[in-house]
């Protein structure tokens, strides 16, 4: 039975700040963010949008009568969750008013949570071949104002509903996978902002990559010549071909060009997003399934999921035939064409805005948010959230 991806559906606030503008504003040269990391705009995520309604946006716009019917477990992964305790998904499952026997749970390991997710969803699959799985990998990245870190922030979510037969991809069977425990990246409970060692962390991303690369085709035999394209985890674009340049030198000319060309196309959105942590690897697989036009069904993509502290995993997938059919090419194209951009004092102001955690009630108004599902407020200690289409 093939078990894969079947629809993917993403959102990103509607603000953003250009690159070249926060780099003038740090002092440092613009070719620094564009190209030195590669990124040219970075979203600015409002008070009104968290981790729960960016996923919610995000499955929205996928979700039809019968997947809302026959979704029987919301995976959520995520690594800025809103809760200790309450998953982020059991608030999606009800503003997207799916059916009430399903399972919820939140997952977290760095970015790695929705690639956990999804391997999850697969196992459910195989035992329950009639059901369908929401996986959903939403993050707000936030290292703080004037940290190195900053240029690599961002904000958004993926939405992937997995089952039999898909009709995007199917998830090959074979993968290979690593932990280690190390300091490159955390959150301890207290911060809301990330603490990282930059240069380790890339050192770590790589040196996972190589292990799992390496241990990937010792069980399959696999070589570049295999694959169309190779996707990534992008903290931000240049990672990722850090990464990929390591191993090109194992193919013929012809598979560098390929796997260069089509590395460039899947960092795209990316490139005008920023970090989302645990979605930045779907985000990645959406760009270039959407901006290839003519990346054929029978291909396969590999795939490199990296979460720090950490967890890496190169695992792979074929393209099915009439993918193209089922993505959602021009509401994604429009999502990006009607952003705002933000100066850096405005981006300064929405970053230093947060709820109040003392108790306090606060009202916010959702009607400058373009998006569905908005938070609109705290009360009791409880978020107010709102689906606007309801
Ligand atoms: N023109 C072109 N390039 C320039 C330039 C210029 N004028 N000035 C500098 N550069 C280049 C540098 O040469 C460097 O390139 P290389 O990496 O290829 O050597 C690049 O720009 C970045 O410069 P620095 O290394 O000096 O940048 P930095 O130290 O200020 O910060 C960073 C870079 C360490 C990635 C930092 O942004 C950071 O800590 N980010 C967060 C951590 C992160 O994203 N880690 C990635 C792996 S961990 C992971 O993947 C999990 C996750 O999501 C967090």
């Amino acid at each position: 039975m093939k078990i894969g991806i079947d629809k993917i559906g993403f959102h990103t606030p509607h603000l953003y700040v250009d690159m070249n503008n926060l780099a003038v504003a740090r002092n440092v040269e613009p070719e620094k963010f564009t190209i030195g990391i590669g990124q040219e705009k970075m979203a600015v995520p409002p008070i009104t949008q968290d981790p729960v309604t960016l996923a919610a946006n995000a499955a929205l716009e996928i979700l039809d009568e019968e997947d809302k019917e026959k979704i029987d477990f919301v995976i959520f992964g995520t690594e800025s969750g809103i809760d200790h305790s309450k998953s982020a998904g059991v608030y999606v499952h009800h503003l997207l008013g799916l059916d009430s026997h399903a399972r919820t749970i939140e997952v977290k390991q760095a970015c790695y949570g929705a690639t956990a997710a999804i391997q999850m969803a697969k196992g459910h699959i195989a035992l329950n071949p009639k059901s369908r799985v929401l996986v959903l990998g939403s993050d707000i990245a936030r290292y703080g104002l004037n940290t190195s870190g900053e240029a690599t922030q961002g904000a958004g979510a993926v939405a992937l509903v997995i089952s039999a037969d898909p009709k995007i991809m199917a998830l090959e069977d074979q993968s290979a996978y690593l932990t280690a425990d190390i300091m490159d990246f955390w959150r301890p409970i207290y911060s809301d902002k990330a603490f990282v060692d930059g240069k380790f962390s890339n050192e770590q991303y790589i040196l996972f990559f190589s292990k799992v690369w390496e241990a990937y085709k010792e069980k399959t035999d696999h070589g570049l010549k295999d694959f169309e394209a190779i996707c990534y985890h992008l903290p931000y674009t240049k990672m990722g071909m850090k990464a990929l340049k390591t191993i090109l030198d194992e193919g013929t000319e012809e598979d560098k060009e390929r796997l260069s060309a089509n590395y460039k196309i899947s960092a795209d959105y990316n490139r005008n997003v920023g970090n989302i942590y645990t979605g930045s690897l779907y985000l990645s697989l959406l760009s270039l399934l959407e901006q290839k036009e003519d990346l054929e069904a029978g291909s396969r993509i590999g795939l490199y999921s990296y979460g720090s502290g950490a967890v890496g995993e190169f695992f792979t997938g074929i393209l099915q035939p009439h993918y193209r059919e089922y993505l959602h090419v021009e509401q994604h194209t429009k999502l990006f064409s009607s952003r705002t951009e933000v100066t850096v004092p405005e981006y300064e102001e929405i970053f230093e805005k947060t709820l109040p955690i003392d108790g306090s009630s606060l009202e916010l108004d959702i009607e400058k948010d373009p998006a569905n599902i908005c938070l609109a407020g705290i009360k009791d200690n409880m978020r107010q959230y709102v689906n606007k289409l309801r």
